[in-house]
């Protein structure tokens, strides 16, 4: 990630190869109005115009951006995302996009570092006789706010979330085949270091600990199950939240097995493992005062000789038998023991993340992600940190239809998979639920829609993960920590 720091610098003054310029209708343009009507540039929303200052400002290029009259924090978060993705092989950048405030500081430096991602791993590395590619290494943003002590650390806050927003999205691009369960529970391990604690569930252990969701998904691949626990606990917590995650490293739909172009993106499958993962990590490291305890549910979902049929029955970990009808509904069995496992983690809220239902993508779109739970007044708790943290969810129902339908299994207590498929995210939250406390204020996020971005990078989003839940994780614990 590039460093980001502040400035109190006037923009034609700033020393940096690239000026970005958020420009609203009234601004007085730094003197380039000129230069700006040549380019053609209109204002119009999204606008995005660059060219070579001549001399008018210290930067030797200007990038345009049209900004609204008075842009909110995810304006400027995008805004900003969209000025770095367009600049390509320099060094320094000076960032004008005139924040009203610390909040909209920490959205432009936030922009700056997820637009700046990139996921290289499996690229080989340029031959020698290619010019090497410059990476953007420095980038100041310009604000009066700069000397303000809550400003500068806005931005380092900034800088913990991307990373954690980053991290989640290496993870899901990372290929399937190199991130099954026990690779996966290891970068966990290697991510969180020394500031969150970290114990892993074996096959053994899990059989031991009746976690009979995770192996009954897990048992038909090669590569066993893991329970990641994470457990972050600073001495004066004024809350306990318990994180839940759906991690099916490749989900192939098992037995039931997806048609090929369904199983296209499914290595994106344990993005809210990812997320819940990486979020408690960043929630440490702001050293919030608000306990943790994250589980992610690792398994990989394949079809063989020793997989999970239909019609097979398992048994949870709190003792409740699962009719399977459908091994491609894989997700709600390894949560249930997530979320068994979260309840005697005795937390004051419980929120689960998974990519579970291809309904909520129907319903919903790519751009956002279903909210469904026990508790309206925890429910709106979450939908407020989304909309701060510039992430779009919106609250679903469920209900009786649906818990009725999950409770009408003729041979085991309930049926894993809703006989009809209309209103499918609501039948896996009813699902769900059979596995909360009762009184314990419990949210699932179905991120199935914007979990994996399968169409072509915008604003701050890349191409393939992009970390969905994550920030708005962070924001409900920072919330929580307020109160
Ligand atoms: N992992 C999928 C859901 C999904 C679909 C995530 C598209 C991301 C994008 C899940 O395990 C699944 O296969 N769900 C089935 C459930 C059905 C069999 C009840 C679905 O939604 O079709
Ligand atoms: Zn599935
Ligand atoms: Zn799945």
């Amino acid at each position: 990630m590039p460093s980001v720091s502040l400035s109190t610098a006037k923009p034609a003054s700033a020393a940096a190869d690239v000026l970005v310029l958020g420009i609203r209708s009234d601004d007085d343009h730094d003197g380039l109005g000129d230069l700006l009507d040549l380019m053609g540039f209109t204002g119009e929303k999204n606008q995005v115009v660059t060219f070579p200052s001549n001399g008018l400002v210290k930067a030797d290029r200007v990038v345009a951006v049209a900004l609204p009259e008075t842009p909110t924090a995810e304006d400027l978060r995008r805004a900003a995302g969209r000025a770095i993705r367009s600049v390509k092989n320099v060094k320094s950048v000076a960032i004008a996009l005139h924040p009203a405030g610390v909040d909209e500081v920490a959205a432009i430096a936030e922009g700056v570092h997820l637009a700046a991602y990139a996921f290289t791993a499996f690229k080989s590395a340029p031959s020698t006789k290619d010019k090497k590619p410059v990476e953007l290494s420095k980038v100041t943003v310009l604000s009066a706010f700069a000397r303000q002590k809550a400003a500068t650390q806005a931005v380092e806050a900034a800088a913990v979330v991307a990373e954690a927003v980053n991290i989640a999205r290496d993870w899901v691009n990372t290929p399937p085949g190199d991130l099954r369960p026990p690779a996966f529970a290891d970068a966990i391990g290697t991510h969180a270091g020394s500031d969150v604690k970290v114990t892993v569930w074996d096959e053994k252990r899990l059989a031991k600990e009746k976690c009979g969701g995770l192996l009954g998904v897990g048992q038909g691949s090669e590569a066993p199950p893991r329970l990641v626990r994470l457990t972050y606990s600073p001495a004066r917590a004024v809350a306990h939240v318990a994180l839940v995650g759906k991690g099916i490293t490749f989900d192939s739909g098992g037995l039931s097995i997806k048609p090929g172009a369904s199983m296209q993106t499914m290595k994106c499958d344990m993005a809210g493992a990812a997320a819940i993962a990486a979020a408690t990590v960043a929630i440490a490291r702001l050293g919030l005062p608000i306990a943790v305890t994250g589980f992610a549910c690792l398994a990989e979902n394949m079809p063989s000789g020793s997989a999970a049929r239909p019609g097979d029955v398992l048994t949870m970990r709190n003792g409740t038998t699962v009719e399977v009808h459908n091994t491609d509904a894989e997700g709600r069995l390894v949560l249930a023991d997530g979320l068994c496992l979260a309840g005697e983690a005795e937390p004051d809220h419980v929120i689960d993340v998974a990519t579970l239902t291809g309904a909520a993508v129907v319903a919903l779109g790519n751009y956002t992600s279903g909210v469904l739970g026990n508790d309206d007044a925890f429910i709106g708790q979450v939908l407020e940190a989304s909309q701060t943290a510039g992430e779009s969810m919106w609250h679903l129902p469920i209900t009786e239809e649906m818990q009725g339908l999950v409770r009408s299994s003729s041979i085991a207590d309930i049926r894993q998979h809703n006989p009809k498929p209309a209103g499918g995210t609501l039948f896996a939250a009813a699902f769900l639920r059979e596995f909360v406390p009762e009184g314990l204020p419990w949210a699932h996020l179905d991120i199935a829609g914007p979990a994996f971005n399968e169409g072509s990078a915008s604003d701050y989003t890349p191409v393939g993960g992009t970390g969905a839940g994550v920030r708005t994780l962070v924001k409900v614990a920072e919330a929580l920590a307020a109160k």
